[in-house]
């Protein structure tokens, strides 16, 4: 079996079982400001994991493509990735533990699907905790399909306890493990008695609470189910290899870096990390810049994120010999790899190579003056008697050339100096503190908390979409929107600064259907539907999958002001929103401008 096998399959089963196949979203998450990427498929399931009704249903299926970045510099080892697809299944107020757990070892052991050796399948469960007790419903599902009890570990809530952040929808777990050691498993293994042995592939979260704050977990309206398998992980099984990059997933992508180093992967430990990385990191960054909300390499947020990632294939480049930029050529293969999965890589590729290509020579330049900065500072440094490189002259050529770590140790050591990596960590971490966006993985405040006010921001966003493409004509198309509790930010496609009179016309034309009370009505439709209808929107859906429409107007047919593709939640009508302002209009990047807007006063919402 493939890895586009297994995803078709997957899909296939959970259809049989009356499940609906929904479109994976994008990597950069719509209107959650607490993290840079889609970190899980249940990411842009939250609203509906809150209680909000899904246009498709309360079974669904999908796959969806995941960046989690907690610790780039821990990505090299044979099984973890940066980026990675999630199958997964949903039930919204729809099935629960035991319904779930079944579909699950069935999919797993049936002949007529993966066909794996159940002896080599063994669980773990909540074991329970001052928030939950043991998770006995969960055992007793396992113990009825044939489970035996020596394989089931009871484990705490660091284990089997998952949230997507520090607030939000969370709950027990149950997470599936297969073997992987030599043979079958000796009688009474399990995760909690050997661990190596036992590698993850799959957890069925079973979501019945929101964390609303440290202290307090409030049950959901409904009881669902958030299911994720590894897609790399569970096909690298299938095949029986020890790891990920020994799968045709990256296989194609290692050889086109063999081509362009003359290096064979497996004739050196260094070396072949070097590789991992490289393919690790290329396949992440075409996936974030050929995404339909791509972003471009920066030095804040999620740009950093994808910045970090270009420059440390780079670095690993040059150390197999690659002379000149060579990203782009990497990228090809992995286009070709995923275009069927995900046809808008196909349709990005040339901004994907000019965006790689820029980035890349930009560090290499980059390299070169930091390296020209050492030594200068070389005569001096030569007057220490200790030969030690401070952690915060390390600190400053990294912080001010981008020059790595450990390429200054490379230096000094060809100096005959040592660098105090204790002093850079110093240093690092005080710079850190300052700008918290670094990691994506470790983003601070709650995840898609769907407060009244990011409702009302949600809801100014849709109507000031349409005021600018009024004022300024349909150039105008929107790239971006980040929503928190103080503010809205808005990027969108528009080739010069606005004047101070349409900024004006704009937040007039915002305020004056604000002020004429407009309903917001949501309708279910299918794509082809909404375009005919003349809404806007950003994604593309499977042929015949139900979407909301959300329209702001009199009538949604016949006299509306805006009409969108979205997942909501909305207000229901525009004086909830009450006052909006434009704070800001900037340049975002090229040809892209950003707005940021407040609101005030306002009505509070409908209890729902
Ligand atoms: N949300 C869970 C996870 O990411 C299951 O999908 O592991």
């Amino acid at each position: 079996m493939t890895a586009n096998e297994l995803r078709s399959k997957y899909i296939e089963f959970f259809k049989s079982k009356n499940h609906v196949e929904i479109s994976g979203q994008s990597l950069i998450p719509e209107n959650d400001p607490s993290v840079l990427f889609t970190t899980a498929g249940m990411h842009p399931l939250v609203p509906y994991l809150l209680g909000e009704k899904h246009p498709a249903g309360t079974r669904l299926t999908d796959y969806q493509k995941c960046v989690r970045t907690g610790d780039i510099e821990e990505v090299g080892d044979p099984s973890h990735l940066t980026f990675f697809e999630m199958l997964g299944n949903w039930s919204l107020g729809d099935y629960f533990k035991k319904e779930a757990i079944a579909f699950s070892y069935e999919f797993l052991t049936s002949p007529k699907w993966l066909a794996l050796d159940p002896r080599k399948i063994s669980v773990t469960v909540f074991e329970g905790d001052e928030n939950a007790p043991r998770d006995d419903e969960a055992v007793e599902a396992w113990k009825s399909v044939g489970m035996s009890e020596d394989k089931i570990a009871y484990l705490p809530a660091s284990d089997n306890w998952w949230a997507a952040g520090p607030t939000g929808p969370c709950g027990p777990d149950t997470e599936i493990f297969y073997w992987v050691g030599e043979g079958v498993p000796p009688v009474g293994s399990n995760k909690a008695t050997d661990s190596a042995n036992w590698m993850e592939i799959w957890n069925n979260v079973f979501m019945q609470f929101n964390r609303v704050d440290e202290k307090t977990l409030v049950p959901l309206p409904k009881k669902n189910v958030d299911t994720g398998m590894g897609l790399e992980r569970t096909n690298c099984i299938l095949q029986g290899k020890t790891s990920v990059y020994l799968t045709e997933v990256f296989q194609p992508i290692i050889a086109k870096i063999e081509e362009l180093s003359s290096y064979k992967y497996g004739s050196n430990p260094e070396k072949d990390k070097s590789v991992r990385i490289i393919a690790d990191h290329s396949r992440a960054s075409v996936f974030i810049i050929g995404d339909p909300k791509g972003i471009s390499p920066s030095n804040v947020g999620a740009g950093y994120v994808l910045r970090r990632l270009i420059r440390r294939a780079v670095r690993h480049g040059m150390k197999l010999g690659i002379e000149k930029a060579f990203l782009a050529e990497v990228a090809d293969s992995v286009i070709e790899n995923f275009k069927i999965a995900y046809p808008e890589l196909k349709a990005n590729s040339s901004k994907i190579k000019s965006e790689l290509t820029a980035e890349e020579e930009k560090f290499r330049l980059t390299l070169k003056k930091g390296e020209a900065e050492f030594q200068k500072l070389l005569p001096n440094l030569m007057k220490n008697p200790k030969k030690i490189i401070s952690g915060k002259i390390a600190y400053n050529l990294y912080e001010t050339y981008g020059y790595p770590l450990e390429l200054t140790q490379e230096l000094g050591q060809e100096n005959g100096f040592t660098v105090d990596i204790e002093g850079f960590k110093v240093a690092e971490k005080k710079h850190q503190e300052a700008s918290k966006t670094l990691d994506a993985g470790k983003a601070k405040g709650g995840l898609a908390e769907q407060s009244d006010i990011t409702t009302k921001y949600h809801t100014a966003t849709h109507l000031l979409q349409q005021a600018l493409i009024d004022v300024l004509g349909e150039k105008v198309a929107q790239k971006g929107s980040n929503i928190n509790n103080e503010r809205m930010r808005f990027d969108f496609t528009f080739d010069r600064p606005m004047t101070q009179e349409e900024i004006k016309k704009v937040e007039d034309i915002v305020n004056q259907k604000i002020k004429e009370d407009l309903p917001v009505t949501m309708e279910i439709m299918t794509l082809d539907e909404a375009r005919k209808e003349g809404a806007r929107a950003l994604f593309e859906s499977k042929y015949g999958e139900q979407i909301k429409v959300y329209t702001i107007g009199r009538n949604s047919k016949t006299d509306w002001f805006s009409k969108e593709v979205c997942g909501g939640p909305h207000v229901q009508h525009t004086a909830q929103i009450g006052e909006f302002k434009i704070t800001k209009e900037q340049s975002s990047s090229a040809g892209v401008r950003r707005i940021r807007a407040v609101i005030f006063g306002g009505l509070p919402l409908d209890s729902q």
